[in-house]
Parts: structure tokens; sequence; C-alpha cells
């Protein structure tokens, strides 16, 4: 039996413009997925309270042919992360799997074997998920073949807001995909966010940058109700800045804490949790 761990992440800033070709700025947290992957005579695995799509199945089975694995096999997933949450959990779930089938495998070859079953979730996707749960810490990522890929050194703490709703990225990338055809309002606030994630990389100005980016967001039509309550209830706690991260439409919200302190505090006042990024 093999073992493979990866953490979850939050997009910091960045999140659609990446799909793009703009950067995004994002950050592993300290919320696990764990595989254990066994040979058994038929390809399986066990999810946390849901029933395996078969598409997953059939990705998973690739990621472990192109790994080297021979076998069939059996996978058993225990998550830290809840499922179609927006911290990752499917980026994770991929590059745990990809540690499993091929221990002591490189971030770059886990994240690219993950890619395999993000195309099946995602649709599309930028590959900035599974380059940060593959990294760790906090990275600055433009799409590309290969993604180019810069560790940001420092460190913060946020306070990770649930809103409840549970959702794919699919349902928020595609609307968007068709709304920029035929709207010319989409490109410059695509680039905008892109243009945050920039300024964003220090990470000495990130609040007011975390506001403007979800008030884009929510332009683009990304945000919900939820998240639009879950973005208050953080403001009203103190956040320096606060957005939603991810696809949107449901997910998480974050806010940025001045310390470790005022990021419990903010998460006993929202019902949320405290998370610190990147290295202090
Ligand atoms: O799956 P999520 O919620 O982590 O969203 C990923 C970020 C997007 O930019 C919305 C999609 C992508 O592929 O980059």
């Amino acid at each position: 039996m093999t073992q493979g761990r990866a953490p979850g992440k939050v997009l910091l800033l960045g999140e659609h413009a990446v799909v793009y070709g703009h950067p995004a700025l994002a950050a592993a947290i300290p919320r696990f997925v764990t595989v254990e992957v066994a040979p058994s005579a038929a390809a399986r695995i066990e999810l946390p309270g849901i029933a395996t799509p078969p598409d997953v199945l059939q990705a998973a089975v690739e990621m472990a042919r192109e790994a080297g694995w021979a076998a069939a096999f059996s996978a058993r997933v225990q998550s830290e992360i809840p499922l179609g949450s927006g911290l990752g959990s499917s980026a994770a779930l991929g590059v745990a799997l990809a540690r499993a089938f091929k221990p002591g495998c490189s971030p770059g070859e886990a994240a690219g074997l993950a890619m395999l079953l993000e195309r099946v979730l995602h649709g599309a996707p930028s590959g900035v998920d599974p380059a940060a749960c593959a990294r760790g810490g906090i990275i600055f990522f433009t799409r590309g073949e290969p993604p180019q890929i810069e560790p940001v050194r420092g460190s913060a703490w946020l306070c990770v807001l649930l809103s409840g709703i549970a959702r794919g990225t699919r349902s928020t990338v595609m609307p968007l995909q068709e709304r920029r055809k035929s709207d010319a309002a989409v490109d410059p606030l695509l680039a905008r966010l892109g243009e945050l994630a920039r300024q964003g990389r220090r990470l000495d100005n990130l609040g007011p940058l975390m506001d403007e980016a979800h008030a884009l967001l929510r332009e683009l039509g990304v945000s919900c109700p939820e998240l639009e309550r879950a973005v208050a209830a953080l403001k009203a706690a103190g956040a320096l800045g606060a957005k939603l991260t991810g696809a949107g439409g449901g997910g998480a919200a974050i806010g940025l804490a001045r310390d470790e302190v005022h990021a419990r505090e903010m998460a006993s006042r929202t019902g949320g949790f405290a998370v610190q990024i990147g290295a202090p």
C-alpha cells in the first residue's frame, strides 16, 4: 500500500482571470486530503460520503497508467476539506493520488498528473489549483505549457468562511466563457483582476486589493447572495480585505486578518476557521 497527501488551497487574487492568461496569486492551506492506494482486482475509489462519479474513476485510471502504476487499484480517500467548497479538494485529491501512484514524484509531475482529474471536473482548468496544492506555500502563477510558477515569500493569516453552497467549478467558469463572447465589458475586468494579482505578490497591501477583486468578481456575475453575506460578515469582523475565493457561485470566502489572534477572533465571530498561509 502507498499513501499520498496534499493540502487544499485558496485563490488570493486572480481567479477566473487566470483562465485567460492573466496571473493569479494562490496559497496552500493546512487542510489535507490523504489517499491510500493498494493493488486490487478492479479499480475503485472510496470517497467520503459520496459515490465516485464514473468519469473521476476513469481519470484516476488514466493517472495510474501515466504514473507507471501497473495493476488495478483500490483508493481510500480521507479529506479535511469539504468537497465542492472552493478550497481545492479536487486538485488536492489529484495531487494526493499522483503521490500515492508515484511516490517521490516532483511537484511539477504531481501537478501534471492531477491535471488529468482537473480536466474531468473543471472542463478547461488553468492549472493553478494543482500547482498550488503540489508546491505548497504561496505562488504567483501564469498558465502555459509549462506554466510559470514563482514562489512568493512571506505569510499571512486568513479566516476562511464557507458559504454553505457546494458547487462545481464548471458552474461559473463555463457561463463566464459564454458571456465573454458577447459582452465587451468582461475582458477589461479580467485584465484588472490579473493586475491586482501582480500588485498583490508583495503581500504588503493585500486587503484593499482583495476588496477590489471581490467587487470585480461580483460584476463578472460569479458571486451569489450567500457569498455576499459571507464577505459582509468577514468585513464586519474587521477583515482588512475580504472576497470570494475560487470559482464562486458558492464555495468559500476569505478575510485577511492582522495576525493570528485577529484571524481566530474573526473565525469565532463568523463561524469560519483561521489558517496561516505561506511561511513566516
Ligand atoms: O475550482 P476553484 O473554485 O478552486 O476555482 C479555480 C479557479 C478558477 O480560476 C475559477 C478556474 C481555473 O481553472 O483557474
